[in-house]
């Protein structure tokens, strides 16, 4: 036990004076290659900090702090969407969004970074738009959330719009009627109890439409309870509850294109719980948005007579008619959207810089 002491600090002894001379080379070395590094990019400012990177901590908190108050970009609502107001301050409670101020009352036109054009309400008169010289950098945003078939003179817009707003993936500021979120941690969805068989509520009752046509047929072969003007009575209190005691609901568009997938969708039908049976764009469409098994498609089917025979297939087997829910363990529907989401949905993404252009003619590309 005694001698190692000894041996020890004779090793120490020897290694001292190595280890001197093996960090002098390397340091020597380091200066060396450091040199190089300056003199070949940019890496300078890494090694020479500033004045300013000694700030406390306190003092960074504020600069972030002002940051964030800057009174960011003035956007101005041209019109309120189908003449209904709403507050226009609760992005950054609702979704965390800042950065923006809204305002509704057009004298702020010439200070307006943005102006948002809701479709339905500038389209019936050119004299509808705004008529004074476009300021500066002001961008002009088409917003419209109604389907092609159901907006009248796009032509009106050529040659005005910087950017579009709608439920189209490919638009420049997306905001559906609804999506799917992933849940943070799975969970063990379990379906609400189900005694009734097939809802329907609809508010436009059009003959001669593909969704009136294609109930006419389906009802021949199973029950349909259908809610609406002229038929049973849902309040908006009671729609979840109500619906959600069915198995089915129909959530059928009223008219088909690229992408236009409603509330009939994403509140109506998934956030009853009710297994939506769609008629709108293709599966292939649909499933862009929705796992395939969330849905029945009315095309997976060569008639509504073959489709309610699966219906009734699926009421004896519930094992099959669970397989419908498998993907809620992972993630849930939202489909309450209101106006001020899609506002603030222009915020954060105009507060991301997007690409700005001038469209020349929206009908081109809005079918
Ligand atoms: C350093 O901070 C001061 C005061 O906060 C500021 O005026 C100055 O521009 C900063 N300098 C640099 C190089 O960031
Ligand atoms: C889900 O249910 C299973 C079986 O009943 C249970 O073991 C599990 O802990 C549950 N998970 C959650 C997230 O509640
Ligand atoms: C539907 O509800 C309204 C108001 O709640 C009521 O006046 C009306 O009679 C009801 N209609 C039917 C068919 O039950
Ligand atoms: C927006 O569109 C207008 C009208 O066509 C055009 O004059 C302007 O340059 C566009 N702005 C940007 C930033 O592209």
């Amino acid at each position: 036990m005694h001698d190692i002491p000894a041996m020890e600090s004779n090793t120490k002894s020897y290694s001292l004076r190595q280890i001197f001379v093996f960090f002098f080379i390397q340091i020597v070395i380091s200066f060396f290659l450091f040199t190089l590094i300056q003199t070949n990019g940019d890496s300078k400012l890494v090694f020479c900090p500033s004045k300013n990177d000694s700030l406390s901590e306190g003092q960074l908190r504020t600069s972030i702090k002002d940051e964030n108050e800057k009174p960011g970009l003035i956007i101005l609502l041209w019109a309120w969407p189908f003449g209904g107001q709403f507050p226009l301050d609760k992005c950054p409670e609702l979704y965390g969004i800042s950065g923006c101020q809204f305002t509704a009352d057009r004298s702020w036109y010439n200070r307006a970074d943005a102006v948002i054009l809701h479709h339905r309400d500038v389209c019936f008169s050119k004299k509808q738009l705004p008529q004074d010289p476009r300021p500066l950098n002001q961008r002009w945003i088409w917003f419209n959330l109604e389907s092609p078939s159901h907006s009248p003179n796009l032509d009106f817009m050529n040659d005005l719009i910087n950017l579009t707003m709608s439920y189209r993936l490919d638009s420049d500021i997306f905001t559906p009627y609804g999506w799917l979120e992933t849940l943070r941690e799975p969970r063990n969805f379990s379906i609400p109890p189900k005694s009734k068989m097939v809802a329907w509520a609809v508010s436009n009752w059009n003959p001669s439409s593909k969704r009136v046509k294609y109930y006419e047929e389906l009802r021949k072969y199973i029950k349909i309870d259908v809610f609406g003007q002229g038929h049973m009575n849902l309040s908006r209190e009671k729609h979840h509850e109500t619906i959600s005691q069915y198995k089915f609901y129909l959530a059928f568009e009223n008219s088909q294109h690229q992408d236009y997938i409603t509330e009939k969708l994403w509140s109506n039908a998934l956030l009853s719980s009710a297994v939506p049976i769609v008629l709108g764009s293709t599966r292939e469409n649909y499933e862009r948005f929705l796992p395939r098994e969330a849905f029945i498609h009315v095309d997976d089917f060569p008639s509504a007579q073959e489709m309610a025979a699966y219906l009734l297939e699926l009421e004896k087997d519930n094992e099959r008619y669970q397989n419908y829910f498998h993907w809620q363990s992972q993630k849930q529907p939202v489909g309450r959207t209101n106006w001020i989401t899609h506002l603030c949905k222009a915020c954060q993404t105009l507060r991301q810089s997007p690409t700005y252009r001038t469209i020349s003619s929206l009908s081109k590309w809005y079918k």
